[in-house]
């Protein structure tokens, strides 16, 4: 089953059910291991980070093999059905090593937990603990309790909790590049999507936390931060919304919106490299696209779902923008940065979708030519406002050729924007070995595509060099230094 195309650090399918390891933590050790292994977004990756923080701190060491483990957690998506459908049948390998190993704590942690709750226990029975994403700071007690011998539950929805305060640890990196959240949460009730029931309302983090942490994790050497947020475009922070200022221009100063937050980590060093994801159409500022061109150091690179071509799927998906605003958009970033690369997310056979409707979808591909994309079938899930409102009423063999039809589209647009590099050369920040010798070096180029190159003598990952680009494939650009 195709579901997305051309991975990219964000979205990276190659990530799914990856396992998460640190190096021990010196001084406290309780003896006991955690694995953790992460499944859907960026930002449950991040939180898998957080979770070991906090377990850290309650001398717990991470393992990369699970049967080493005393506790397992699975940290879970529930965006799509067959998101779901993978953590079951992972969860069913864990559970036969618990028949083994009785005294093993098995957990499910993320959008998963919060969506079934204690539902998780009665259909699961091998789970011994379920934790929404805002509770994770309850972790070691929940722990406690089911040492005890209780199942334990906390899925609490926070409106404050932004983890700001809390280092993560960072896990299975490459000592170059990093996520950081922002903000957690959404509060656009998009009609498919069930993230608004599972992470709860929006929050932003404080920007100071923010620059905090990039800075730090500067000094540690790495060079690349990637700022997170379901849609970064709404980060807002006030500084003076708990004290009392009645003067509103007063107030209106110390707000700091996501061009502002950007700056200030652009700010950090020239020689650190900032990407964020997600941008929303509606939101995204002419303010945000000059920031990004007045400084070299923000990526050239945006991800913009659009999710359908069409004005009147658009408005029952409840987006809030349509087919002209999200056209006005693309302009303005064609028009404000040059040589900007633009991603995106579409959904084929939303409810009622008509043939021409799916045409407006292909048609708008055409005429942006995404340089990378992520498309899916739509899946209904529970709860949400399309399930609610409309019929899933589009056979799954129509879902299925319209997503083979625009995967087709894109696999031409992704090659023709490498095809357009060839003889340019690219800054790329150097990863590590490419994945298939260890005779070439990785990394990204400032828009976000993958460059393979020869490793030298005259450079290490971690290193910004130049590469003449010589050939392509329709997800790597290759060449050599120069
Ligand atoms: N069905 C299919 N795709 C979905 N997405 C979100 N919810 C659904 C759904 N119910 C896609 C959207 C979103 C991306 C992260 O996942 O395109 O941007
Ligand atoms: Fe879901 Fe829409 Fe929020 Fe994205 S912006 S997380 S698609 S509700």
């Amino acid at each position: 089953m195709m579901d997305l195309v051309i991975p990219d650090k964000t979205h990276d399918e190659s990530r799914q059910g990856e396992a998460l390891v640190l190096e021990p933590v010196t001084g406290k050790n309780n003896g006991r291991k955690l694995y953790i292994e992460s499944y859907g977004c960026a930002m449950n990756f991040s939180d898998s980070e957080i979770v070991a923080s906090i377990l850290s701190e309650q001398g717990f060491e991470t393992t990369a093999d699970h049967n080493a483990a005393d506790v397992i957690f699975i940290n879970t998506c529930s965006i799509r059905e067959n998101a779901e459908q993978r953590v079951r049948n992972r969860l069913k390998e864990f559970t036969v090593s618990k028949v083994k190993n009785p005294g093993l704590v098995v957990g499910v942690l993320g959008c998963m937990a919060e969506r079934l709750k204690s539902k998780f226990l009665e259909e699961e029975k091998l789970v011994d603990v379920v934790v929404g994403p805002d509770a994770y700071r309850d972790l070691p007690n929940l722990i406690d309790q089911v040492d005890s011998g209780q199942k334990a539950v906390n899925v609490l929805l926070s409106r404050e909790e932004t983890y700001a305060d809390i280092s993560p640890v960072r896990l299975n990196s490459n000592g170059i590049n990093a996520f950081v959240s922002i903000m957690r949460g959404c509060d656009n009730m998009c009609s498919f999507c069930v993230v608004p029931f599972t992470r709860g309302r929006e929050r932003s983090r404080d920007p100071q936390s923010i620059v905090a942490e990039c800075t730090d994790l500067f000094n540690k050497g790495y060079r690349e931060v990637t700022l997170l947020g379901q849609n970064v475009d709404s980060y807002k922070w006030n500084a003076t919304a708990e004290s009392e200022t009645p003067n509103a221009e007063a107030s209106s100063a110390e707000t700091t919106n996501f061009a502002n937050l950007l700056e200030l980590v652009a700010l950090i060093s020239p020689e650190l490299r900032v990407r964020f994801s997600t941008s929303h159409p509606k939101d995204i500022t002419d303010d945000v696209l000059y920031t990004i061109n007045k400084y070299d150091n923000i990526c050239n690179y945006i991800h913009l779902p659009v999710q359908s071509g069409n004005s009147r799927i658009l408005e029952m998906m409840n987006r809030t923008y349509d087919r002209e605003w999200y056209i006005n958009r693309i302009d303005a970033i064609r028009r404000i940065i040059p040589d900007c690369a633009i991603s995106t997310d579409m959904i084929t056979g939303f409810c009622s979708e008509t043939d021409e409707e799916h045409n407006d979808s292909v048609s708008m591909m055409d005429y942006v030519k995404y340089d990378f994309a992520y498309m899916f079938k739509y899946s209904e899930r529970p709860g949400t406002l399309a399930a609610k409102r409309y019929k899933d009423d589009i056979p799954e063999e129509v879902k299925q050729s319209r997503l083979a039809q625009i995967v087709a589209k894109q696999q031409e647009y992704s090659f023709y924007r490498m095809q357009a590099r060839i003889g340019k050369v690219e800054k790329v920040l150097i990863e590590g070995y490419s994945k298939k010798a260890d005779k070439d070096y990785c990394g990204r180029s400032d828009q976000n595509a993958m460059v393979i190159f020869p490793v030298g003598d005259n450079y290490k990952p971690g290193e910004y060099v130049n590469v003449l680009i010589e050939r392509t494939t329709s997800a790597t650009l290759i060449g050599k230094v120069v």
